[in-house]
């Protein structure tokens, strides 16, 4: 067998070096071992699997926005012009814009997918109910993230879309009269319905969505996932046989 140069073994001590002196001064790989290793139920299946393409989706959505507000102008003159420049002009710019777009829907049916899991699962009940409703709030920010990122290429479509979206939030009960005010700036679809639509689509709602994953994930790991409901269908039903035997 070939021996290691000594220039190899050093390169890897060194390696091994900087992982234990920041393990030394932030005990990380104990809060690691703690995530990644932890007893799964028996009977966990690809439905299991939903949560983390959701998260893999969204993190999709945040690379390819990043490349994409590299590029968009929020104003109505420049928003349309600036996307067709991403589109046609952009290396990949076309391809990253269909990613984005495409992303977003398969994000929405891969939310709704995971909350049907954890619905069938029972995994709402006690002691994961917290988790639930921070889930349902997660929906409510990923729709909130449609909305607010279909007027952004300012084509026809989009102004349309947002145009019936606002009329239609300007009808609800109560908070209806101030929406266009809150949400347009005005009576009106201008620049600063722009300007204030692509900062709550690029900053406020994903700040929100990082924060509520941060807290879901705490909670998944802390709380361990629900075994699927016929394992324990039969785990209930052999003690019941080892009750009577
Ligand atoms: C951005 C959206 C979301 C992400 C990234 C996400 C991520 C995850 C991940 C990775 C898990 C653990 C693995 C799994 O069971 O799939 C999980 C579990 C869970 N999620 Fe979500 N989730 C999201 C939205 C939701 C929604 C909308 C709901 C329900 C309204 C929800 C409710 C739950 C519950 C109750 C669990 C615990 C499951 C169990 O104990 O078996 N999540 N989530």
């Amino acid at each position: 067998m070939a021996k290691k140069t000594p220039k190899l073994a050093s390169a890897k001590e060194a390696g091994v070096h900087a992982v234990d002196f920041v393990d030394e001064r932030t005990s990380i790989s104990g809060t690691l071992r703690w995530v990644m290793f932890r007893p799964i139920p028996k009977g966990t299946n690809w439905f299991y699997t939903l949560g983390t393409a959701t998260m893999v989706a969204f993190i999709n959505q945040v690379i390819t926005g990043i490349v994409l507000g590299m590029y968009y102008e929020p104003s109505t003159t420049r928003a349309y012009e600036s996307m067709k420049y991403i589109n046609n002009e952009v290396f990949l710019g076309e391809f990253v814009h269909g990613m984005h777009r495409w992303g977003s829907s398969v994000m929405v049916i891969l939310i709704f997918l995971h909350m049907a899991r954890t619905f069938f699962f029972g995994a709402y009940k006690y002691p994961r109910e917290l988790n639930w409703v921070i889930g349902v709030a997660l929906l409510v920010l990923t729709l909130l993230m449609s909305v607010t990122g279909y007027l952004l290429p300012f084509d026809q479509r989009a102004y349309w879309a947002s145009v019936v979206a606002m009329n239609i939030a300007g009808n609800a009960p109560l908070i209806g009269p101030f929406t266009p005010d809150i949400a347009l700036g005005g009576p009106d679809v201008t620049t600063l319905t722009l300007s204030r639509f692509y900062i709550i689509h690029m900053m406020l709602i994903p700040g929100a969505i990082i924060a509520l994953i941060g807290a879901h994930l705490y909670l998944v790991v802390k709380l361990g996932t629900t075994a699927p409901p016929w394992v324990r269908a039969d785990k209930v039903s052999a003690d019941l046989k080892e009750h009577e035997g």
